[in-house]
């Protein structure tokens, strides 16, 4: 028996109604999507200047211990000056605006130094009077200067693409903190409900203990991902879930679809589909398709990658069964380095395979709690040309297909 590599375009996990994920710049053409999104989320390079990487760990022994990884090169958060910078700016947030429905809103999440243009051209793209908020994400985390006060805080500036905007900040409330109200008058009404009163300006405010408070435009409950946190893939710049949920919980109702044109690790999607709405999530760079990927494996995703052949050698086995057959990788050689064989194996799936769309059947990934991947995935009895995708630790992706001999 042979797997012969095939080109393909497309993979479709389960429906792959609850989200699409692109391999795309965010200045290209998403106008299949026009009017139809709710909430776009824009997390792009900062220009910063740096060089961004992926932490990917390898293998089982990688997996289990933490130790084996490879760095490998994520994007460049490089311009060759400030108009190149913004030029890029200007191109995805024309795109999120065409993208938003009249209910949306937008969040562009950046930091000192390009908001105050990026408040610019958002007042001239979405207009000065479509302004909601410019949010302060503050956080302790990072180095410390002396040369000046450090920076430690990013900025997220809110617009609504119309007056008919949705928000609803309900969905969000905070826990009340003790600390806050404690220089506060405490009294119980004849209810046996206690409130705080205090005075200012000649007027007296009351807040009932047991009514919600509302976050302002100034978020420091927020950490930024600690080093050991379980949500953490490796990708430089993956933002908490926190931010996202906050951000998708209160301008987004369920079955909505929100985007995000510089994914990255694949957040505000993973954000997105744990709050039940469907997710657009578009990145230029193949490594972040690879952890979006799985992060969103267990989701009904389609996947818009090509993927050629490769100098890649592959084998596997199919032992057929009743329903179905069993399908076990055996080796994988990829190009010379210091990993090879399966350690290189980061993800794989099982499936048909026909006119370059690969419809996935049963996946598996090295995960911390899955560090092994399994001895076999099954795939049933149907119609079609068994096919394996794989994607490697380098973010390399093949489709085989089965071929008897
Ligand atoms: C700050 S990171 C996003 C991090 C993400 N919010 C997360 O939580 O993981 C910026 C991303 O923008 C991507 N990027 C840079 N230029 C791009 C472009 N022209 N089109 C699409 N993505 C781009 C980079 O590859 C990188 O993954």
């Amino acid at each position: 028996m042979n797997w012969v590599q095939v080109s393909c375009y497309q993979e479709v996990h389960g429906k792959g109604q609850s989200g699409t994920v692109m391999y795309a710049d965010a200045r290209g053409d998403f106008s299949a999507y026009a009017g139809q999104v709710q909430l776009v989320y824009l997390d792009p390079p900062f220009m910063t200047g740096e060089d961004f990487s992926l932490r990917m760990r390898v293998g089982e022994k990688g997996w289990e211990t933490g130790r084996d990884a490879l760095v490998l090169p994520a994007y460049q958060d490089k311009f060759a000056s400030k108009g190149e910078y913004l030029s890029l700016l200007r191109a995805a947030l024309e795109n999120a605006r065409m993208l938003l429905n009249e209910t949306g809103s937008l969040f562009l999440h950046l930091d000192s130094r390009m908001s105050a243009h990026a408040r610019i051209l958002c007042d001239e793209i979405f207009g000065e009077s479509n302004f909601v908020n410019e949010i302060i994400w503050a956080y302790q985390s990072g180095g410390r200067s002396m040369k000046r006060f450090s920076r430690k805080h990013d900025v997220i500036l809110f617009y609504r693409k119309s007056r008919k905007q949705f928000f609803d900040i309900t969905k969000v409330p905070l826990p009340r903190s003790e600390n806050r109200s404690n220089h506060m008058r405490r009294c119980v009404d004849e209810n046996g409900r206690t409130y705080r009163t205090i005075q200012s300006g000649g007027k007296t405010y009351t807040y009932y203990d047991d009514e919600p408070v509302y976050p302002g435009d100034v978020w420091a409950d927020v950490s930024h991902l600690q080093q050991k946190d379980p949500q953490r893939t490796g990708y430089d710049t993956q933002k908490p879930q926190a931010l996202l949920n906050r951000i998708i919980l209160s301008a987004s109702r369920p079955g909505d679809l929100v985007a995000d044109l510089f994914a990255g690790s694949g957040t505000t999607a993973v954000a997105a589909a744990q709050a039940g709405r469907r997710y657009l999530a578009a990145d230029i760079s193949p490594l972040s398709i690879s952890v979006t990927r799985k992060r969103l494996l267990e989701t009904e995703m389609t996947l818009h990658m090509p993927c050629d052949a490769q100098n890649i050698r592959m084998e596997a086995e199919l032992v057929p069964g009743i329903a179905y057959h069993d399908v076990s990788l055996k080796d994988y050689q990829g190009i010379p380095g210091p990993v090879q064989g399966l350690d290189l194996v980061d993800q794989w799936s099982v499936g048909f395979i026909e006119s370059g769309v690969f419809t996935a059947q049963s996946s598996a990934a090295r995960r911390k709690h899955t560090p092994a991947l399994p001895a076999y995935l099954q795939l049933p009895q149907l119609r079609g040309t068994p096919a394996i995708l794989i994607v490697d630790v380098y973010g390399n992706r093949t489709v085989w297909k089965y071929q008897e001999d």
